[in-house]
């Protein structure tokens, strides 16, 4: 079965001594954890002090956004092999954050997931609509461009290594978290549509994130959900104590 998978996307917060003290916490209370999968997006500037602490720890790294190519004139990028050589083994693409405030677009964030697979970092591509989509009943068409498109090229074998975080727009950072029905209907639209689009096998085997608020206390109820496989935590990841509760999901 999907092995539960939570992560903490730090977003630009901490400096590199902050991640620091940060990470030395959360590597304590992640100790042991062997039925689920931990991993944490600090800044970019932080990776790699980040992933020394957490060496030999259960805790693995993820790049909050990363380039297509391996090096090159990108002014202000990453690229999958600096993320990988600091320590990372995954990257976060297409967060709101990056679609709405920088301007990402599907064809682009299109090209960062065949960058990450390309260079053998798992991608994490994020989805979801706003508020504007939700109430005009747009949800569900939104959610396929942007899988659809943000997937395009994608083979069988690399979408076994791919995952899928759904973030309402509207639940990110505003403490409203999608109920979770809401959430439950919207994975398992994902998933079906990820079985039109490969195989039931493949669909099955993918593991589906939900982010926006989560918190301590919710984040109970949203994993018992079927096809809830794990977390994608923003504010929540910040403060030791809520990350551990959240990663000791019951
Ligand atoms: P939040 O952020 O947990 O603060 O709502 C989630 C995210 O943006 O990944």
């Amino acid at each position: 079965m999907r092995r539960p998978l939570l992560v903490g996307n730090w977003k630009m917060h901490t400096t590199i001594l902050e991640a620091y003290l940060l990470v030395s916490e959360i590597g304590k209370c992640a100790a042991g954890l062997d039925d689920r999968d931990v991993l944490l997006a600090p800044p970019q500037i932080a990776l790699h002090e980040v992933a020394r602490v957490l060496q030999n720890s259960d805790v693995s790294i993820a790049s909050q956004n990363v380039c297509w190519k391996g090096e090159g004139a990108f002014t202000g990028e990453i690229s999958p092999t600096m993320v990988k050589a600091a320590g990372g083994v995954a990257a976060i693409i297409g967060h709101s954050e990056r679609r709405q405030i920088f301007h990402e677009d599907n064809e682009m964030i299109n090209k960062r997931v065949l960058g990450a697979l390309k260079y053998d970092l798992m991608p994490i591509l994020c989805i979801g609509e706003t508020l504007e989509e939700r109430e005009s009943d747009k949800t569900f068409s939104v959610l396929e461009d942007q899988i659809r498109q943000g997937l395009a090229g994608v083979t069988a074998e690399n979408m076994e290594k791919t995952v899928v975080a759904y973030e309402p727009v509207w639940a990110i950072g505003t403490g409203k978290t999608a109920t979770k029905e809401q959430a439950q209907e919207v994975h398992a639209f994902i998933r079906k549509l990820l079985a039109e689009m490969y195989e039931k096998d493949i669909a099955e085997s993918v593991r589906i994130l939900y982010g926006g608020s989560v918190k301590p206390d919710n984040v109970d109820e949203l994993m018992a959900q079927t096809d809830i496989d794990g977390a994608l935590v923003g504010g929540a990841a910040l403060k030791a104590d809520s990350f551990c509760r959240i990663i000791n999901f019951i």
